[in-house]
């Protein structure tokens, strides 16, 4: 007989119930447990859809006790037999399949495996290079066969929303012209023109305004972005974007668009009901009022402004930084049970502090009857009442404060012992918490080169107050731009776009492109534009972000299926890798390593 010829599954192994006693079935799965209680031996077989609990019994054959005998973990197996129910006492309601057992008649192995190099299921203990060398052997874990099942279900939801809102789905290339985004690009060497490149998109920005000149007045697309920056826990080289376009739409239309979409996808994915409208924020209120903006909102703890406070204190630090037109901001620690706001305690807040900037962290502690104590309380002297009403303070509590010359500094720091204290406090309401952030400013200045960019990307709309004052003011031009927050992560990303290439020149000038570079980069946009290009918009959410944060995980590594690892390298296939010399010669290349350092 054919070697490839095994008994083929008429079940899985998440199916069988009480209603199927008696059946003659075969499962086909992997070894997950396996307890030789002497006489009767329990295997537990998996798949993708559950467990089910094999026996062989004592009376089996002494070819089935044999093969029984010989194996092990992950061995790969068909088992032939009986479905029967379970005596009372060995119920298990935890498991679908909980009621019944099937006694083997036989059991063929049709692939061995040698001795794990890790528990599966036990990823948390495992190093992530382990998990990631041996990642099919973790994609069997059950917390990756969930988050891969709660990704497809998402992506599903998402396409199935959109199709029914007449969108299509059009695919853009992955090989096109270097057009940096605000990443640096992942290139490939052109074989046949000698020195010249293709780049991998960084999104398929550009290419999904020309859909819209095209006449595509709906666009989605599942897409693959490429970006060369460092990884993190909530980044990749590669990633991948639920990305959109719109005609003839402002930007409400799409806010509207986004907070249907993951209304329906939520219910649908996680039984989960989101309020109809998401909050909304401006850049600056979002900033001034939680340090940051991706603002966590599954908890309060609001920042305040204490500059006119810290005036008429006798503290010469803050007396100075507002004086020199500088900003004191303040929030309100409140006391929690089994949380000690020690010295020690104090000071961990204060380095979180200082990772953006803070020279320092203020404390003051909140006494009875308004009592101060502590810290930079002397200096508030005769500003007791004032103080602990501004901050609606209570006895026990820890007000904590940061002085900076730099507004965003001041936030930002601040922002930084806002979520240590949420974390620590354990102030984090469960569940999702969207809101969106609008308003942004449309350039940031860049120190380092001396000139503006923009904040988003250069083919975002300003709003139409600062279509004069683009030039002379760049610093205070608020763009159509908007960004969804989820839990404190950004989430997505969209604007209005820009449709007239005399404006579009002039936002590539004043970051810092003349009309040759602008028309040489970015030429085919400008082209597009000349001919009839329809008013759009439109947003691309993070698809790993999205699923990490539904799946109650810290890091995006979690949810794709073949992550890179933080030194971006995939321990399994050994990527990146050299190549060899016939191919460095036909791609025209010639390798230039760095100097080894001393
Ligand atoms: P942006 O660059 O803000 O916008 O990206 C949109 C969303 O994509 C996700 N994201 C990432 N996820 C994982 N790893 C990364 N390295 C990474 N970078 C971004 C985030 C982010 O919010 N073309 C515009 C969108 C538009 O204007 O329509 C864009 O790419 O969730
Ligand atoms: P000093 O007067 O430098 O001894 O500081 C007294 C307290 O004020 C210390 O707790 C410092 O951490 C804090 N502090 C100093 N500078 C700042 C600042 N710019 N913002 C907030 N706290 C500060």
């Amino acid at each position: 007989m054919a070697e490839d010829v095994f008994s083929q599954r008429t079940v899985t192994c998440g199916a069988l119930t009480k209603a199927d006693n008696n059946k003659n079935v075969i499962l086909n799965g992997w070894v997950h447990r396996d307890r030789n209680h002497g006489a009767l031996h329990f295997i537990n077989l998996r798949d993708r859809y559950g467990l089910t609990q094999v026996v062989v019994d004592d009376d089996a054959s002494t070819e089935l006790q044999d093969v029984a005998k010989e194996l092990k973990l992950e061995y790969c197996i068909a088992v032939i037999g009986t479905v029967r129910l379970r005596p009372d006492s060995m119920v298990n309601p935890e498991m679908s399949t909980g009621e019944i057992e099937v006694k083997a008649e036989k059991i063929e192995i049709l692939s061995k495996c040698p001795p794990l190099p890790f528990q599966i299921d036990d990823g948390k203990d495992t190093r992530e290079d382990l998990r990631l060398k041996y990642r099919f052997l973790d994609l069997r874990s059950q917390g990756m066969q969930q988050r891969m099942k709660l990704r497809h279900d998402f992506i599903f939801a998402c396409r199935k929303y959109l199709v029914e809102k007449d969108f299509y789905e059009i695919e853009t290339p992955t090989l096109i012209k270097s057009t940096p985004e605000g990443a640096r690009d992942f290139v490939v060497p052109s074989r046949i023109y000698p020195g010249k490149f293709y780049a991998l998109p960084q999104s398929p920005q550009l290419f999904k305004q020309i859909l819209m000149v095209g006449g595509f007045d709906k666009y989605f697309q599942i897409a693959r972005c490429y970006r060369d920056e460092d990884s993190r826990g909530d980044r990749q080289l590669e990633f991948t974007q639920l990305d959109l376009e719109m005609s003839f739409v402002k930007r409400d239309d799409i806010l509207t668009l986004m907070e249907g979409l993951f209304g329906q996808v939520f219910r649908d994915v996680m039984q989960y009901e989101l309020p109809v409208h998401f909050r909304r924020l401006s850049y600056a209120d979002a900033l001034n009022t939680y340090g940051c903006d991706k603002p966590d909102l599954r908890f309060d703890l609001p920042l305040s402004d204490v500059n006119e406070l810290s005036e008429k204190s006798s503290f010469a630090t803050f007396k100075e930084i507002v004086g020199a037109g500088g900003f004191v901001k303040a929030l309100c620690a409140p006391k929690t049970e089994g949380v000690e706001f020690s010295r020690k305690y104090i000071t961990e807040l204060e380095d979180a502090a200082k990772i953006y900037g803070a020279k320092g962290l203020a404390w003051i502690k909140v006494g009875a009857d308004n009592a101060l104590s502590g810290g930079v309380s002397k200096f508030f002297a005769g500003l007791e009442s004032e103080l602990v009403s501004k901050m609606d303070a209570k006895e026990g509590d820890l007000i904590l404060f940061v002085a900076h010359e730099n507004w965003k500094k001041c936030c930002a720091s601040l922002s930084a012992v806002r979520t240590k204290l949420g974390k620590d406090l354990n102030l984090i309401r469960k569940g999702f918490e969207f809101c969106w952030i609008v308003d942004f400013p449309l350039f940031e200045y860049n120190e380092t080169e001396g000139h503006w960019e923009a904040a988003h990307h250069m083919f975002s709309m300003p709003q139409s107050q600062y279509l004069d004052t683009l030039e002379s003011d760049p610093g205070s031009v608020k763009g159509d731009l908007y960004d969804l927050v989820l839990n404190g992560y950004e989430v997505a990303s969209g604007s209005i776009r820009i449709h007239d290439v005399e404006l579009q020149k002039r936002i590539f000038r004043i970051c810092n492109f003349d009309d040759e570079t602008a028309e040489e980069r970015f030429g085919f946009l400008l082209n597009a534009f000349r001919y009839g290009a329809p008013p759009h918009g439109g947003i691309a959410p993070g698809v790993d972000r999205m699923v990490m944060i539904m799946s109650e995980q810290t890091s995006i590594h979690e949810v794709i299926a073949f992550p890179k690892n933080t030194a971006a390298v995939s321990p399994m296939d050994d990527s990146p890798s050299t190549l060899d010399q016939i191919q460095l010669d036909d791609l025209h290349l010639i390798i230039n390593y760095p100097k080894e350092k001393e």
